[in-house]
């Protein structure tokens, strides 16, 4: 298995596939994320929100891999805005570690860019409670009104991406800002009965799914599918060992139009 591709962030290294955990809960959601590190995924997206920080610390601690080989993501709640510090530290106590590699604002507190919250985001980055930090669900305006307020600009925004939400020149706003682009629902917001899709998926004896994530990763779009199944984990993850040619990228993008 190849291991993933990374993008430079101004705190480290994020492997550009990783595990989604939405909707991941409990038990199982201990087992997928155990699993997942297990099958070699070095990248994991969870969020206050998601209510399964504590599930994804514990699989940490179950398998014999170093925290620091382990890319962690975790996000805060707009309505956490003004607490936020406190937020940040009970994400940590539930993934037993003292430091989130990226933390992201999940989404635009009250609808606005909230350069205020920005602005505790990197107290909690200079404080070392995260290496990185970014936001998510962010509109461009509303991540140059952060970067007008403070001069630094998110090292991350993610976003839902997929076929079917292909923007070339949103992917150059974001690259022109610096800013890597980490696509969320990839899976979810795709046909993958799409003719490109199907038709690549032959020629590569590949799965529909396996050639959306290469697509994503053509893109150098991170992405961070979502299963709770094992099958689908080493599916999911077999997607770096596919080469789409530019031919069959531009059919899929061509989804979008
Ligand atoms: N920042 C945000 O606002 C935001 C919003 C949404 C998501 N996210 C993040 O992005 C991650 C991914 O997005 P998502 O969970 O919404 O959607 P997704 O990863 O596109 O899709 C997940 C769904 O696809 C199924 N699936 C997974 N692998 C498959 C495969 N190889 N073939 C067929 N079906 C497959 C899963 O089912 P099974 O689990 O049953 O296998 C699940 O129902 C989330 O888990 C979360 O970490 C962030």
């Amino acid at each position: 298995m190849t291991s993933s591709p990374t993008l430079a962030l101004p705190g480290g290294t994020i492997p550009m596939l990783g595990l989604g955990t939405w909707q991941s809960t409990g038990d199982e959601a201990v087992r997928a994320v155990s699993g997942a590190l297990e099958l070699g995924y070095r990248h994991l997206d969870t969020a206050t929100g998601y209510g399964n920080e504590g599930q994804v610390g514990r699989a940490l601690s179950l398998v014999d891999i170093d925290r620091d080989d382990v890319f962690l993501t975790t996000k805060l709640p707009p309505e956490h805005a003004g607490r936020e510090r406190r937020t940040i530290l009970e994400s940590l106590a539930a993934l037993g570690t003292d430091h989130v590699d990226l933390w992201l604002i999940h989404w635009p507190p009250g609808g606005k860019a909230a350069p205020e919250v920005w602005q505790e985001l990197r107290r909690a980055r200079d404080e070392g409670l995260t290496r990185s930090i970014g936001v998510s669900n962010y509109s461009i305006p509303q991540i140059d009104q952060l970067i007008e307020a403070t001069g630094e600009a998110p090292a991350v925004n993610q976003i839902p991406y997929s076929p079917a939400d292909h923007d070339p020149e949103l992917l150059d706003a974001h690259r022109e800002r610096g800013i890597a682009v980490e696509g969320y629902s990839p899976l979810k917001r795709t046909d993958l009965a799409s003719e490109a899709i199907t038709k690549a998926a032959a020629v590569h004896d590949a799965t529909p799914a396996q050639v959306v994530l290469a697509w994503h990763l053509a893109h150098d779009v991170v992405v961070i599918p979502k299963t709770t199944h094992l099958a689908r984990l080493e599916e999911n993850l077999a997607a770096l060992d596919l080469q789409l040619t530019a031919e069959e990228v531009a059919a899929i993008d061509a989804l979008g139009w």
